[in-house]
């Protein structure tokens, strides 16, 4: 493609944009149980107005910009508050979760190996830690251990910890609450083993940490996970998720300025304008940090808590309706609002049970089979969602019996044969696209309807080959026309 020569009249390009966004994920529909927060269009006005009115202006300096450091320090500044911070606490604004936990490990690092050099230093996290702990160890050079989670309740096992810590354990990490299974780690526990050690202890609350002093508040016991427990050095919170800000809205927090102090970067060696910035992003929009400055004040902690108490009704509907459904099961007790549910009956294939559901107009999320977490459907429950429970849950029983009584899909003779005979560290371009073809996938990775044998095959793979195997697909998607 080229820039058009000529300039084309708004309303057409307007146009185009509407119909590009006919096969999107219909969320609007309040079927779709991931991806967009939604908390309907009131609230979503607000963020978009504010976005609008701040879209061009440049927190790259600050100084000039005073009305975006003010909606940086009291978004902040509210977020303290919230996780139970003190007049010590800092933090900054970001792009979102990734980004926050990025600029953590960041800090944690740089303070690491300033003060044992030569030494690579290491993450220690539990099995159901985000990506973006790996993804970080991968970008800053760093290793990270893993421990299993308990397999009946999927927390993270402190002993495990206690165990793997070396002297290399840069930084501690627990989730509150982490996104497979919606459940929380024990932080109380982990918070004081990080602290007997002398290792900074980072809590990620980017899905969970909003909502969970809200569900508290409404009487569910959640135990404590942020600020208000000793040993906690730094939170990642979202406000793109359950702050229902548009996104690009995230806070990372440090319990004190000198844990923080690494996190920023200046540069002053190259021959334009001196460079510091606290955030991965240099040029920052002003539209999401005043959209989260507005969308925090509309809402107001009662307009969260009651949105908190549909969520929690949601929930407790979820995890009965799935319990009554014969050969599914809840995995773990979910503290959030955050549900996956497996199939123990070996006719109910589970990947086949969302394909069904898909079919009906619902958007839920396959979780692949992970050491003791066996293959799951996850769902992530919004406002949007509520007045939907009950045809969802008709819907789940129907589609749960229409799988059993269904011949299980398999994964072909052709492709487990591919599969057995294929090289996998050789793997070419060429023997991809054939796998792909083979497995069903279009040119430029367009995916068949029907996913289950896709997700058997991943299923099948260990997480290193799935890796593999999803790089050559994402280079395969992103083929320009
Ligand atoms: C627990 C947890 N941490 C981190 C992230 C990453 O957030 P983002 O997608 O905003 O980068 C997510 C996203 O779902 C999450 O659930």
């Amino acid at each position: 493609m080229r820039i058009p020569q000529q300039g084309r009249p708004k309303q057409e390009v307007f146009d185009d944009l509407k119909s590009f966004a006919r096969d999107d994920l219909a969320w609007r529909s309040g079927r779709a149980f991931g991806y967009v927060y939604n908390a309907g269009k009131d609230i979503a006005e607000v963020g978009k107005r504010a976005y609008m009115d701040f879209l061009s202006e440049n927190a790259l300096d600050p100084t000039e910009f005073p009305s975006l450091l003010r909606f940086e320090n009291e978004v902040v500044s509210m977020c303290i508050t919230h996780l139970g911070g003190d007049s010590e606490c800092v933090g900054n604004f970001t792009s979102g979760g990734t980004e926050s936990i990025l600029l953590a490990v960041k800090a944690a690092r740089d303070d690491f190996m300033a003060k044992n050099p030569g030494v690579k230093p290491q993450i220690l996290l539990c099995r159901t830690g985000h990506a973006a702990f790996y993804k970080a160890a991968h970008y800053y050079g760093m290793d990270t251990v893993i421990t299993e989670a308990d397999p009946e309740t999927f927390q993270a096992i402190p002993s495990a910890f206690g165990a793997a810590i070396t002297d290399r354990t840069c930084l501690i990490v627990g989730s509150a609450s982490q996104y497979a299974h919606g459940v929380v780690d024990p932080i109380e526990e982990l918070a004081a083993l990080a602290a007997s050690r002398g290792i900074r202890m980072h809590v990620d609350g980017c899905i969970g940490a909003f909502v969970l002093p809200f569900f508290r508040e409404l009487g569910d016991d959640i135990p404590p996970f942020d600020f208000s427990v000793p040993g906690v050095t730094s939170l990642s919170m979202d406000l793109h998720k359950y702050g229902y800000c548009p996104k690009g809205a995230s806070v990372v927090l440090h319990r004190n300025k000198d844990l923080r102090r690494a996190q920023i970067y200046t540069c002053a060696s190259w021959s334009g304008y001196t460079l510091a910035n606290p955030t991965v992003q240099s040029s920052r929009s002003g539209g999401p940090m005043a959209a989260a400055w507005a969308t925090l004040q509309h809402v107001g902690h009662d307009g969260y808590l009651e949105l908190c108490r549909g969520l929690l009704e949601g929930r407790r509907a979820i995890v009965e309706g799935v319990r009554q459904t014969p050969g599914l099961r809840v995995l773990g007790d979910p503290q959030m609002c955050l549900i996956a549910f497996t199939s123990d009956d070996p006719e109910l294939n589970i990947f086949h049970l969302a394909d069904l559901l898909i079919r009906r107009g619902w958007y839920v999320q396959p979780q692949l089979s992970m050491t003791n977490s066996p293959a799951n459907v996850h769902l992530t429950l919004t406002p949007a969602n509520l007045p939907h429970m009950p045809a969802f849950l008709q819907d789940l029983r129907a589609c749960a019996s229409e799988a059993r009584a269904a011949e299980s899909p398999q994964i072909s003779p052709f492709i487990q044969q591919a599969l057995a005979s294929i090289d996998f560290d050789s793997l070419d371009d060429a023997t991809f696209t054939q796998l792909l073809s083979a497995a069903g996938l279009g040119p430029g990775g367009d995916l068949p309807e029907d996913r289950a044998e896709i997700n058997m095959i991943l299923d099948s793979m260990v997480p290193a080959l799935r890796e593999r195997v999803l790089q050559f697909f994402f280079n395969e998607l992103y083929q320009q026309p």
